[in-house]
């Protein structure tokens, strides 16, 4: 990795996000974002049956017939449960070494994935809904274990990782942009879930750009191959993410090509374009 663009980045990061606090998990510069959102509570209108949001969050497969408005809501939860899980584990086994890496950018990204999932059950919360703590289903449990525990070299499995981290732009964006069109009678519930998924799409987007610049060329490009190969079909194997977005407008999503400064461009305050 270049030391300009992990100095740089560093820099951002400090400006961004504040004091570290690896024993309290917090980041200052954060811990004041929810500030300004807890003192201005949204509550949509919109009524869901809170019985069958809970019974579908907990199965893998959520029951036929759900509205399009129940099932962007179940794929919000779900996306919650996967960043919950992969951070959790990564955390409970050690294997983010906080304590080691006090200055690093290692800890920003931990605690800032941390806080997504702070993000994501603010965003259920205006439908006063919660979201329940359960696992991922079984293939995205999996992803997640070969990314934390692979016995292999970081360098082997960071391809993966940035994978993971391309398609969660590409999937963040699309969530916000669908649940801004089916909430669009409520200004307010629109700005808040556009605030809300914007400060993960921001962190998301630098973390492709970190791992892209932590790699060499032959990383970058097998990197580039996986998300073309196995990012749309990843979305389409989730159905919630099918009956919320549509497989045409997955696909025309991850059709597009992926250029990290073009997205960081679009967050000039959040994001850091590599
Ligand atoms: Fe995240
Ligand atoms: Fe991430």
């Amino acid at each position: 990795m270049t030391a300009t663009a992990i100095d740089g980045y560093l820099d951002f990061l400090e400006t961004r996000d504040g004091e570290v606090d690896i024993y309290a998990e917090t980041l200052s510069g954060r811990e004041s974002f929810y500030r300004d959102i807890d003192a201005k509570p949204v509550r949509s209108r919109h009524v869901f049956d809170r019985e069958v949001f809970l019974r579908n969050v907990r199965q893998a497969r959520a029951e036929p017939g759900l509205d399009t408005h129940m099932s962007w809501l179940l794929a919000t939860a779900r996306a919650n449960q996967s960043e919950r899980f992969g951070v959790e584990l990564t955390k409970l086994y050690g294997r983010a070494d906080l304590e080691e890496e006090e200055r690093s950018e290692g800890v920003h990204i931990v605690l800032q994935e941390t806080y997504h999932t702070r993000v994501l059950s603010r965003v259920v919360s205006i439908f006063g809904l919660p979201v329940p703590h359960c696992p991922p289903p079984p293939l995205i449990r999996f992803m997640i274990k070969l990314m934390v525990f692979s016995p292999f070299p970081k360098r082997l499995t960071m391809p993966l990782v940035g994978m993971n981290e391309m398609a969660g732009c590409v999937i963040f964006a699309a969530l916000r942009d669908r649940g801004m069109e089916l909430f669009a009678d409520e200004p307010a519930v629109v700005a808040r879930i556009r605030i809300l998924f914007d400060e993960i799409l921001a962190d998301e987007i630098c973390h492709v750009g970190l791992i892209a610049a932590g790699l060499g060329r032959f990383g970058r490009a097998v990197t580039r191959q996986l998300y073309r190969r196995l990012g749309a079909n990843m979305a389409l194997g989730s159905p919630e993410f099918v009956a919320a977005l549509g497989r045409d407008e997955i696909e025309r999503r991850f059709a597009e090509p992926f250029d990290q400064r073009r997205l960081a461009a679009q967050f000039p305050d959040t994001a850091y374009a590599f």
